[in-house]
């Protein structure tokens, strides 16, 4: 009987050891980071192509006001919704006072200055894959935005989610990743446009399928899925007959710059807000993606 329960004890001690060991989060040290002069015009291209406002601005917000970083939208999401956190310069409420590193640690790592996980609603199973050189430059053009004095609650999705610990544990499958390998048998256009579409666009993050544990299912890249934000689906962007396979990579390039698809169709759905980003993105880049995405495997209907 003893014997049994010290057993037992053991057992417990080592997985919570194992829980511990498995979810420390991943970080890089100030010292890690790369001796580069921030360029923030690349910055702002890729703030662009983030799609940062469409989570941080008000929600709906055009023009001027997508630069206004103050949060507080709910966002909605399979597990309950979440209020997104200021992320303006505003040292009091935003977080202004960051250092890189932390930005950084934040965005490509999930993982919050005092060391807590963030959930992946924000998109860093995709923002991964950014280089360390683009994220000090996105940091240095987020600078130069207003600072929007706007103190937000961080809301916790209910128990056992509201344990932050336990994402460590998630991030292991599908976050644990970092950085962009380009691929050898595409072009340097095709591979900016993989580089756009897998890492800042985070274009996965909604048009591919997720498997049970939520994390992006890689077998069906961008083959379409259930939203998770919203009702409704949003559709399988491969190049097959249920994609979009008839459009020309010129009217893949013209969507994201206008927002009309080649029927003349405008564009809708939380796609609306990736666009509105995309039209600040350099033509050079919106071709790139419309490149890369006539290269993706071709995806069957989605179930
Ligand atoms: C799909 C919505 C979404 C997008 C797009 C998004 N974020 Fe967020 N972000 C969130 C949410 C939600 C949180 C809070 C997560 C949590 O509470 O665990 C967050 C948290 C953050 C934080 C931590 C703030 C804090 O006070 O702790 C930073 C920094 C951040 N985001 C930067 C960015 C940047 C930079 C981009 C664009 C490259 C971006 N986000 C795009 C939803 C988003
Ligand atoms: C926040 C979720 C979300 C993200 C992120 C997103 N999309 Fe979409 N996308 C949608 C939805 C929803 C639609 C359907 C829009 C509509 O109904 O008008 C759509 C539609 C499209 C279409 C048109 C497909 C068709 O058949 O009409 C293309 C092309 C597209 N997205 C490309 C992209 C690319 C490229 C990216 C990354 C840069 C991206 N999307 C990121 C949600 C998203």
């Amino acid at each position: 009987m003893r014997r049994i329960l010290i057993a037992l004890i053991l057992l417990v001690v080592a997985g919570a050891a194992a829980f511990w060991l498995l979810t420390t989060p991943t970080t890089i040290a100030a010292s890690d980071l790369p001796d580069h002069t921030p360029d923030t015009a690349n910055g702002e291209t890729l703030f662009w192509a983030g799609g940062c406002a469409s989570c941080h601005a008000a929600s709906g917000a055009k023009g001027e006001n997508l630069t206004r970083l103050g949060g507080g939208a709910e966002l909605g999401s399979p597990l309950g919704s979440l209020t997104v956190p200021n992320i303006s310069p505003d040292t009091a409420t935003g977080i202004g006072g960051w250092s890189t590193a932390e930005f950084v640690n934040a965005v490509r790592h999930g993982v919050s200055p005092s060391g807590a996980h963030y959930y992946p609603a924000f998109p860093y199973a995709s923002y991964q894959h950014m280089t360390l050189e683009d994220l000090i430059d996105l940091k240095a053009f987020m600078d130069t935005l207003p600072a929007v004095e706007n103190e937000v609650e961080t809301a916790s999705l209910p128990f056992p989610f509201s344990i932050r610990r336990g994402i460590g544990l998630w991030k292991r499958f599908y976050a644990s990743d970092p950085g962009f390998e380009p691929d050898p048998a595409l072009s340097d256009l095709q591979n900016r446009g993989a580089y756009l579409v897998t890492g800042p666009g985070h274009c996965g993050e909604c048009h591919t399928p997720r498997t049970l544990l939520f994390g992006m299912d890689r077998a069906h890249w961008l083959g379409g899925a259930p939203s998770l934000e919203v009702k409704g689906t949003v559709p399988n962007i491969t190049p097959s007959e249920d994609g979009i396979g008839d459009w020309s990579e010129g009217d893949i390039a013209y969507y994201l710059e206008s927002g009309f698809t080649p029927d003349f169709d405008a564009v809708g759905g939380t796609m609306a807000a990736v666009q509105r980003n995309w039209a600040n993105v350099p033509p050079a880049d919106r071709e790139a993606v419309a490149a890369y995405l006539k290269t993706v495997p071709p995806q069957p209907a989605a179930d």
